[in-house]
């Protein structure tokens, strides 16, 4: 068992550290990536269509296709998506993203848009039944992963996205800017013995918020995600612009607030709303770059990130150290964060 975790405690820490080496193996699908958009009809919208962490994936798709390559996207649960199918036609490329390629939930889907929309699944699995079913295919080259909390499958998700995105936008400087990303995934890692001594502090919170804009909203969401799935901590993510019109009522010192706050567009009103919830009381975690002084003056504690990263390229590497933080929170409060209760790896019913 210890050797197939390779010395690791956990299947989910040791997918955590293979987390550089499954975005570099990732990347290298750029090529055929590449043929495939050339022969890509004009598409005049997208519709990701998953569930879970594969769902917080694509939320980071529709940032990418309305900021960069301009075509309206829709970000859709597989198990709401039959209430919105009627819309979809030939000019809709429906994009799946899933790890397993078995959601029951994504498969129905699947093959409701199969009958109007082109539709791609992004998938880790090779063989499996959405690579069957689905008119294009592009796997992830995360290798297996058995955590039930999904981490190396997410990152190589955002990884072929952004491929994918980029591509299309014929952003060929960002195609270079994120063949650096598994190296900035490896600097984040280092801060583990940190964010360690700040799990210990924090496990016995009972609510925790977790905050970004942009690109960093579904990296709040996914941080909030993985808390509930193994620490069973309530943990909601949140546009941090939206926290004034509710949850700021729910803000008291005994919620732990994240704010994931990169440098780019939107650092400086996240930066705001992490002033006003300090202000009544949280204590603050910042995720943020390690040259931002004013960042690390607001918050009470800092994972700090260096090395110039585009805020486009973000999510593949702020997720790292929210991942780690639920890990360790998993671990200090004697849960086994491999096999969370009530959870499973694939979910094969509706
Ligand atoms: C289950 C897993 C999650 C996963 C979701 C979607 O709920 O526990 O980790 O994100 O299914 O799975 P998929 O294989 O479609 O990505």
């Amino acid at each position: 068992d210890m050797a197939e975790k390779g010395g690791y405690d956990h299947f989910m820490l040791k997918e955590i550290h293979e987390q550089p080496d499954a975005v570099k193996k990732t990347l290298m699908e750029l090529q055929d990536i590449k043929e495939m958009v050339e022969n890509f009809p004009k598409f005049n919208r997208i519709c990701f269509v998953a569930c879970g962490t594969s769902y917080h994936a694509s939320l980071v798709g529709k940032y990418l296709f309305e900021g960069l390559v301009g075509i309206p996207t829709d970000v859709l649960l597989a198990s709401e998506f039959e209430f919105s199918a009627g819309a979809l036609d030939e000019k809709t490329l429906a994009i799946f993203i899933s790890q397993s390629g078995e959601t029951a939930d994504t498969l129905r889907a699947l093959r409701m848009a199969n009958e109007t929309a082109q539709t791609l699944a992004i998938v880790n699995v090779l063989g499996s039944t959405a690579t069957r079913e689905a008119d294009h295919v592009i796997y992830t080259r995360a290798g297996p992963e058995i955590g039930v909390a999904a981490t190396k499958t997410y990152v190589s998700q955002l990884t072929c996205i952004c491929l994918l995105a980029l591509s299309m936008a014929g952003e060929e400087k960002l195609l270079e800017d994120i063949q650096h990303v598994p190296d900035h995934m490896k600097l984040a890692l280092e801060a583990e013995d940190q964010i360690r001594e700040i799990a210990k502090k924090y496990k016995d919170a009972e609510d925790f918020f977790f905050i970004g804009r942009g690109y960093s909203y579904p990296t709040a969401m996914e941080g909030a995600l993985k808390l509930k799935e193994i620490t069973y901590i309530h943990g909601e993510g949140y546009a941090a612009g939206e926290l004034k019109h509710g949850p700021l009522a729910l803000i008291d010192d005994d919620v732990p607030v994240v704010a994931v706050v990169p440098p780019g567009d939107s650092h400086d009103k996240t930066l705001g709303n992490l002033q006003e919830v300090k202000a009544r009381g949280a204590s603050v975690i910042a995720l943020g770059s390690s040259d931002d002084e004013v960042l690390k003056s607001e918050a009470h504690e800092m994972i700090e990130f260096s090395g110039e990263l585009n805020e486009v390229l973000s999510p593949i590497v702020y997720v790292v150290p929210l991942q780690l933080l639920s890990y360790h929170m998993s671990v200090e409060r004697g849960i086994d964060p491999d096999k969370p209760k009530n959870l499973a790896k694939c979910v094969t019913v509706e």
